[in-house]
C-alpha cells in the first residue's frame, strides 16, 4: 500500500464527515457570499508551496479563507438562478469517477464508460417520456450522450445542424462550396431563450433572429412562420430553431407542437432546450408540456439542475446519431480500434475529445433514489413555489408576473423599476436570502426560485417575511 493511499483512507473519511457536516449545517451560512472582489489574494500566498503543506492546515484554510467566499447554493435560503443539482449519491458517483480516472473518448478507451452512459441515458429518456426514436434501444438511429452543460449541447446541436444543412445543399448544388451557403443560413430562437443560445450562434458564426414571445412568454408558430416566409423571400436559408421548455427568466414554455410542424415542413432542425424543466417530465402530470417533442431533432435537459445530480451532467438526445457523428468526423490513427463502427465513440458526439465517467453519478442517483423519490422531489419543489405564490397574493402591494408551472415565482412591487431594483439589492445585502433580478418585457422583476433540496415550507415563510419587512421599510421612506 502506498503512503498516498494510506493517507487518502484517513483524509477521505475526514472529508466525507466534513461534507456531511457542511450539508447538515448549511442553513447557518449566508446564502450569498458577503465578500468584495480580490478578497482571497489578501489571505493566501502568491505562489504555490515548494514543499507539501500539511493536510490539517489545508482543511483549516478551507473554513478560514474559502468558505467566506462561497455562495451556498444548497442553502434552503438560496432562491437564485435555478436549482443546482446536489445529493450524496451523486457525490459518491463522482468520487468513484475521479477514483477510476479514465477518459472515455472512444469505446476502447474504457468500454464501461461508453456502455453505462448509453444505458442510463436511455433509462432517463424513457423515464421522462421521450419518444422511442430518441433512444439507442429504439428501432431507429436515435441515442443520447452526456454533455457538460446545456450551453454545450445547444452549441453542438447548432453546429451539427449547420453541417447537415451544408451537406444537403451541396448534394443538390455540387458546383457550390460551404462558403457560398454559410452567409445565407439563419437560425431562430425567442426573446426568452437563455443567453447561451445567442452565444452559440455567435460562436458558430451564424446569423440568428430573436423572435418576440407572446403574452405568456412563449414562442409561437405564427411568429416563426411569418419571419421564415420573409427570410426566404430575401434568399436566406432557415435551418435551425432553438425552442425552450422552462425559460430562465420566467419558466415559460414554447409551443413545440406549432413550432415543430413548421420545422418539419421547412426541413429545419428543432433543438429543444429543457435545461431546467426536463426533470419535471419524470412526473406524468407535467408531460403535457412536451406535446410536439416528436418534431424535435435534438432534445436536451440538465439532470444537474432539479434531478439531484451534481454539475456537470447535461443529457442530449438525437433521433439520428449520424447527424452528430458525421458533423465533424476526424479519425486519427492513435484513436482507431478494432470495434470501430460497431460501437459508439462518444468523442464524435461532443466538442472535446476527453470525457469523464459522468454516467456513474447519474446511475447512482437513479438507483439510490429510484424514479419515485425523484418525482417526489419535483412535486415538493413545485408545491413550495405555490406556497410562496399564496403568500405573495395575500399582499396587494405585490403582483406575480409569470404563470407558475414549476419551481419559479416572479414577483414585483406594483411600483417603479427603480424601487423593485432597490428592493432586490436590499434583500441580497441582508445576507438572509438570495434572489435574482430578471426583466420581463421591459419590466424589472424579482425571481424567487426553489433551489436547495432541503428547502421546506418554513423557509418559504421565512423568505417571505424577509421580503415583506424590507418592502415595508422601503415603502415607508417613499
Ligand atoms: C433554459 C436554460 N438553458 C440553458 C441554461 C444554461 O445551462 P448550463 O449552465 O448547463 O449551460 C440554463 C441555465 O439556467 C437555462 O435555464
Amino acid at each position: 500500500m502506498s503512503s498516498e493511499t494510506n493517507e487518502f483512507r484517513k483524509q477521505g473519511k475526514e472529508m466525507v464527515d466534513n461534507i456531511a457536516r457542511y450539508i447538515d449545517t448549511i442553513e447557518e451560512r449566508p446564502p450569498l457570499a458577503q465578500v468584495e472582489p480580490g478578497y482571497l489574494s489578501k489571505l493566501i500566498p502568491n505562489a504555490a508551496p515548494q514543499k507539501p503543506d500539511k493536510w490539517e492546515d489545508i482543511m483549516k484554510d478551507v473554513e478560514k479563507v474559502i468558505m467566506p467566499g462561497v455562495s451556498h447554493w444548497q442553502s434552503p435560503n438560496f432562491h437564485s438562478y435555478y436549482e443546482a443539482g446536489h445529493s450524496c449519491p451523486s457525490i459518491l458517483g463522482d468520487m468513484l469517477s475521479d477514483g477510476i480516472g479514465c477518459l472515455g473518448f472512444s469505446w476502447i478507451a474504457s468500454p464501461a464508460c461508453t456502455e453505462l452512459e448509453t444505458i442510463v441515458v436511455d433509462w432517463l429518456g424513457k423515464a421522462i417520456g421521450l419518444p422511442e426514436e430518441f433512444l439507442t434501444e429504439g428501432s431507429g438511429k436515435g441515442g443520447g450522450v452526456i454533455q457538460g452543460s446545456a450551453s454545450e449541447a445547444t452549441l453542438f446541436s447548432l453546429l451539427a445542424a449547420k453541417m447537415k444543412t451544408i451537406r444537403q445543399v451541396l448534394e443538390r448544388e455540387p458546383d457550390k462550396d460551404q462558403y457560398d451557403v454559410l452567409p445565407k443560413m439563419i437560425a431562430y430562437t425567442s426573446d426568452q431563450a437563455h443567453a447561451s443560445v445567442e452565444r452559440a450562434a455567435l460562436m458558430g458564426s451564424i446569423r440568428m433572429r430573436i423572435l418576440p414571445s407572446d403574452d405568456q412568454h412563449a414562442m409561437r408558430g405564427d411568429t416563426l412562420k411569418k419571419i421564415i416566409e420573409e427570410d426566404k423571400a430575401k434568399g436566406l436559408l432557415p435551418f435551425f430553431v432553438c425552442a425552450t421548455l422552462g425559460t430562465t427568466g420566467c419558466c415559460s414554455f414554447d409551443n413545440l407542437q406549432e413550432l415543430g410542424e413548421i420545422c418539419e415542413k421547412e426541413n429545419i432542425w428543432m433543438h429543444v432546450d429543457a435545461a431546467y424543466a426536463g426533470t419535471a417530465f419524470l412526473c406524468p402530470e407535467f408531460r403535457y408540456l412536451l406535446k410536439g417533442v416528436n418534431y424535435a431533432t435534438s432534445f436536451n435537459f440538465n439532470p444537474h439542475k432539479m434531478m439531484r445530480v451534481n454539475f456537470d451532467c447535461s443529457a442530449l438526445w438525437v433521433k439520428d446519431e449520424d447527424d452528430l457523428v458525421h458533423a465533424f468526423y476526424i479519425d486519427p490513427t492513435y484513436l482507431k480500434h478494432k470495434h470501430q463502427g460497431a460501437v459508439k465513440d462518444f468523442r464524435h458526439w461532443q466538442i472535446p475529445f476527453g470525457r469523464r465517467f459522468r454516467s456513474l453519478k447519474l446511475w447512482f442517483v437513479l438507483r439510490m433514489f429510484g424514479i419515485e423519490q425523484l418525482q417526489s422531489h419535483v412535486r415538493k419543489q413545485v408545491q413550495l413555489a405555490h406556497d410562496f405564490e399564496k403568500l405573495v397574493l395575500s399582499d396587494s402591494r405585490f403582483e406575480i408576473v409569470n404563470r407558475i408551472v414549476l419551481g419559479l415565482v416572479c414577483i414585483r412591487l406594483k411600483e417603479s423599476d427603480e424601487l423593485n431594483n432597490a428592493l432586490l439589492e436590499k434583500i441580497n445585502a441582508s445576507g438572509k436570502i438570495h434572489m435574482l433580478s430578471s426583466d420581463l418585457k421591459g419590466k424589472a422583476v424579482l425571481r424567487f426560485a426553489i433551489c436547495g433540496a432541503s428547502t421546506e415550507n418554513k423557509h418559504i415563510q421565512y423568505a417571505w417575511n424577509v421580503i415583506r419587512s424590507i418592502a415595508d421599510n422601503l415603502l415607508s421612506t417613499q
